[in-house]
């Protein structure tokens, strides 16, 4: 499965740790939009979708959240819980976001704004998607 977290380097001192991304650099695409998961209702999910051709970095950077990855064939659950700990998703990964522990937060950078339809939302639609291609 297209999936790979990654480990970025934190710059420690007395004063605390502080993360920087640039894109190209700890981020292997072009940053076009950012996005947060915050305030979750406990035992809810998120996601349950894939994309056509949007490639994102999943960071829990507060608390902890669990991450279902599913191409089509594989499944996998991922646990987020370090702020150092990127996940990169490419496209025509079923996801799904569960488990949030309270106060999380889950940060995303995406490689493409928004639009509605690079969207698969329909399991049934996903799995025909994946196997014509
Ligand atoms: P939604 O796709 O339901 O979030 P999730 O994948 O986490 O379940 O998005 C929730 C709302 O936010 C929905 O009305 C669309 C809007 N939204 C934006 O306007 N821009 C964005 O970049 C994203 C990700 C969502």
């Amino acid at each position: 499965m297209q999936v790979d977290k990654v480990l970025f380097k934190s710059c420690g001192d007395n004063r605390g740790q502080l993360i920087a991304l640039e894109e190209f650099k700890e981020i292997p695409f072009s940053i076009k939009r950012v996005y947060y998961v915050y305030d979750t209702t406990q035992g809810v999910k998120r996601g349950c979708h894939a994309h056509k051709s949007l490639e994102q970095m999943l960071i829990c950077i507060h608390g902890s959240c669990k991450i279902l990855l599913d191409d089509g064939v594989e499944k996998e659950t991922v646990l987020l819980s370090d702020p150092r700990v990127g996940l990169h998703v490419t496209n025509r990964i079923w996801r799904e976001m569960f488990d949030f522990s309270p106060g999380a937060v889950l940060i995303v950078l995406a490689s493409k704004l928004y639009d509605e339809n690079d969207y698969i939302r329909d399991y049934v639609e996903f799995k025909k998607y994946v196997a014509a291609k």
